[in-house]
């Protein structure tokens, strides 16, 4: 423990990973430990929140007051990408060497930042510390999510190739996103409420009224473009023009790094990213190359030990339907990991399902254990 509370600047702290982080903060009761300072990109002068055991809260600085920014040894954002673009470069050009913690994703692949996920990269993010680095981002959720419940065959070198087909919650797009996620399935209900209540009514011809209300250009698609309630969709951000979407991409790009590892060590982890209608918690389905064979019990032995937070789900319809779901994960730290088997095509080849709430793995948690990281109380 650090005997000085820790000068610390959040600059996106009312956003909704910004809210999540909040919550993480105040629940292990961090702030006793620290010194905030809180920016704001549109408010400030206004009041600043107040948190338990931190002092008086005084006013909201200005997220883009350099000077400011700069009078504070380490500075945690999750403002967004923009933000960043606007603000580290200059902060960085001006001398400014204090330590950047970020949840988005602009600075994550510079050689000089480290990806964040501790419980999976410690030794990763001691090592970057001991060098000097002082841009610590947190990863993308999904490839966070998945070293959560599966770190224990990457950490103990099982792992020769992986393919992950994701199931990817609205969230990941934003808070708008889960908003109109919603409002779909509500007015796509209301369209067909009154058929709905009668029991005589004929089901094809709801499921033609919903689809004409999918179809009919009255939902509100601002943020995902098309329809997501009771549909899907095969693509998450930008098209890379090789067939592949960045989240692919991602997949393999950030595993790589988080896990310290390049050239012929890199480990292959492709699949495809899909988008579908749950609030806030990823899931993916994985195909996972062994190097040796391994028998499932020691499998599940060696993922249930990895961390304390991947929790192994009997390979049975009852656990999976009850455990194994994002109405299980939300809201929860545990990274449940599920329909751990042997496939058909051969003994080194394993299936298995992870579902982990994006908004805390996937985003807050990384960045809240960095802070602690860096101010000596973790
Ligand atoms: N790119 C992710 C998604 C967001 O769209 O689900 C979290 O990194």
């Amino acid at each position: 423990m650090t005997s000085q509370p820790a000068a610390v600047g959040f600059i996106g702290w009312r956003g909704m990973v910004g809210s999540v982080l909040m919550d993480r903060l105040r629940a292990e009761d961090d702030f006793a430990q620290l010194d905030p300072v809180f920016f704001s990109t549109s408010n400030a002068g206004g009041a600043a929140p107040s948190v338990d055991g931190a002092g008086d809260p005084g006013v909201l600085q200005d997220a883009h007051d350099l000077e400011a920014l700069s009078t504070l040894p380490i500075l945690v954002t999750t403002q967004g990408g923009d933000y960043t673009k606007a603000v580290h470069g200059e902060l960085r050009k001006n001398g400014w060497d204090g330590i950047w913690i970020d949840a988005a994703s602009t600075l994550r692949m510079n050689d000089d930042a480290v990806i964040v996920l501790d419980p999976v990269n410690r030794d990763v993010v001691d090592a970057a510390l001991d060098r000097g680095v002082k841009d610590f981002v947190g990863g993308n959720c999904t490839v966070s999510c998945m070293l959560m419940g599966l770190g224990g065959l990457f950490r103990n070198e099982l792992v020769e190739w992986a393919t992950s087909m994701t199931y990817q919650a609205a969230s990941g797009g934003g808070a708008r996103h889960m908003r109109e996620v919603i409002q779909q399935f509500g007015d796509i209900h209301a369209s067909v409420a009154d058929p709905l209540a009668d029991p005589a009514s004929a089901i094809l011809d709801i499921d033609r009224a919903v689809l004409a209300k999918q179809r009919g250009g009255e939902l509100d698609t601002t943020q995902f473009g098309v329809p997501l309630s009771g549909s899907l969709i095969p693509w998450i951000d930008a098209d890379l023009g090789n067939g592949q979407s960045r989240e692919e991409w991602k997949a393999e790009a950030e595993t790589n790094k988080i896990l310290g590892r390049s050239g012929d060590r890199t480990i292959p982890v492709d699949g495809l990213c899909v988008r579908i209608a749950a609030m806030r918690s990823h899931s993916q389905a994985l195909t996972v190359k062994l190097r040796e064979e391994v028998p499932v019990a020691e499998i599940e032995r060696l993922l249930d030990a990895d961390n304390e937070w991947a929790t192994v789900v009997p390979n049975t319809k009852e656990d999976s339907m009850r455990d194994l779901t994002p109405v299980a994960a939300s809201g929860s730290l545990q990274i449940p990991v599920g329909r751990i088997r042997t496939m058909s095509m051969g003994p080194q080849y394993i299936s298995a399902f992870t579902v982990g709430d994006q908004l805390l793995w996937g985003a807050a948690e990384p960045v809240r254990r960095m802070l602690k990281i860096a101010t000596g109380t973790l």
